[in-house]
């Protein structure tokens, strides 16, 4: 029943494409349109991505190697990746998980302490793998432990990384007991964000995982050097799938799914084609038993059907036109990378999505388990 409801929720919005080409109503032609249900589009990387280590890999690289030509990994590892050292270790990892042939490319990041000193950026900027430092507010999510505990701490390492031109990725949620986790975010935006691209005025900042419309708002009145990451789920979902009707743990992630209004403001930026909002998944995988717990953690894997999750609310926004430009355009340019020159085609017919996957010896839940997304890749 709560299947069948979870279902009906995430179609509640109409595809109101009807038989209109959906260029006609967005009035943008994609790269390349066959019919209103086949897109192909240069194929797009995910510029936030966890893949944890180990043995795990083997069965979390693939998804994303199939669909993506590269990720920004993220080092909230056990320990933390805040070496350029344990990035390259780390790098080697990742690459010996992919499948034959692949060119999935894992553009790696330093996770910043308290303790991270200018001249490890000098180190990761020389060695040519490292992309982004990543900000933890101490607390604030999964293995952020060792995150920074005060950014005032940072201000000599934030300049080297301004100098250099390396990107800063931001969780961006206050991490106080007494604020309010829907609050969380919002109070980061101008007690911390808006600080701190003062304070470094060449500092180049993606703020991951945007929320809220004031998010949305933070980012599209913000300067040319803040850029912006939207998740699936933030797309498609609000907090009542995850609170109303039951309680569902694999729909939890940091941070947290807000309202719909939230999401609404969220679909209209991503479709908007600002070049300053871009595809980053979030995707986030932990064991089922890690999630269905009594203190579940955070974070939903949605490798196995990333883009397919993009093109069905892209779809729901009758905005297919503008995904590959959130998808394959922007992001690289932000980073300063090229844009990748071959091409995924996604064909609109479910899939079927398995209610379980292996991951090392347990096993994963990833999203839509037991269900299916509207969208195949071909
Ligand atoms: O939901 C989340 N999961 N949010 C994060 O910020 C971290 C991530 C994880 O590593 O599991
Ligand atoms: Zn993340």
């Amino acid at each position: 029943m709560y299947e069948d409801r979870a279902r009906n929720d995430r179609r509640a919005a109409p595809d109101n494409q009807g038989t209109i080409p959906f260029w006609q109503m967005t009035g943008t032609r994609p790269a390349t349109l066959h019919r209103m249900d086949t897109i192909t589009l240069t194929r797009p990387d995910d510029w936030h991505l966890h893949l944890r280590d180990g043995e795990v890999l083997q069965h979390v690289v693939p998804w994303s190697a199939e669909r993506f030509a590269r990720a920004i990994i993220m080092p909230n590892l056990v320990p933390p990746v805040t070496t350029t050292e344990a990035a390259a270790a780390y790098r080697e990892r990742i690459l010996a998980a992919r499948p034959a042939g692949s060119g999935f490319q894992p553009l790696m990041t330093l996770y910043l302490t308290d303790n991270t000193a200018p001249t490890e950026i000098e180190r990761a900027v020389a060695s040519g793998i490292i992309h982004a430092v990543k900000l933890y507010p101490a607390g604030a999510t999964t293995n952020s432990d060792s995150g920074v505990t005060d950014i005032e701490r940072c201000h000599d390492t934030l300049e080297a990384m301004a100098e250099q031109g390396l990107n800063l990725c931001i969780h961006g949620e206050v991490t106080h007991a007494d604020t309010d986790i829907f609050d969380r975010e919002k109070r980061f935006l101008n007690e911390i964000l808006g600080p701190l691209l003062e304070r470094h005025p060449r500092l180049r900042v993606v703020l991951e995982h945007l929320t809220t419309a004031e998010a949305v708002d933070f980012v599209r009145n913000g300067p040319e050097r803040l850029g912006a990451t939207i998740t699936p789920q933030h797309l498609l979902m609000n907090r009542n799938h995850l609170l109303a009707g039951g309680i569902r743990p694999h729909y939890y992630c940091l941070p947290i799914l807000k309202r719909e209004r939230d999401r609404e403001a969220l679909l209209e930026a991503a479709t908007s084609g600002h070049p300053r909002y871009f595809l980053g998944t979030d995707s986030a995988p932990h064991a089922r038993g890690d999630k269905e717990s009594a203190c579940g953690c955070a974070g939903i894997f949605t490798a196995p059907l990333a883009i397919e999750l993009y093109a069905e609310a892209f779809a729901e926004a009758g905005a297919l036109a503008r995904l590959e430009g959130f998808a394959s355009h922007h992001g690289a340019d932000f980073y300063g990378l090229p844009r990748n020159t071959d091409t995924i085609t996604l064909v609109r017919k479910p899939r079927e999505i398995p209610a379980l996957m292996p991951y090392g010896g347990q096993e994963i839940v990833p999203l839509r388990a037991g269900d299916s997304v509207d969208w195949t890749l071909a």
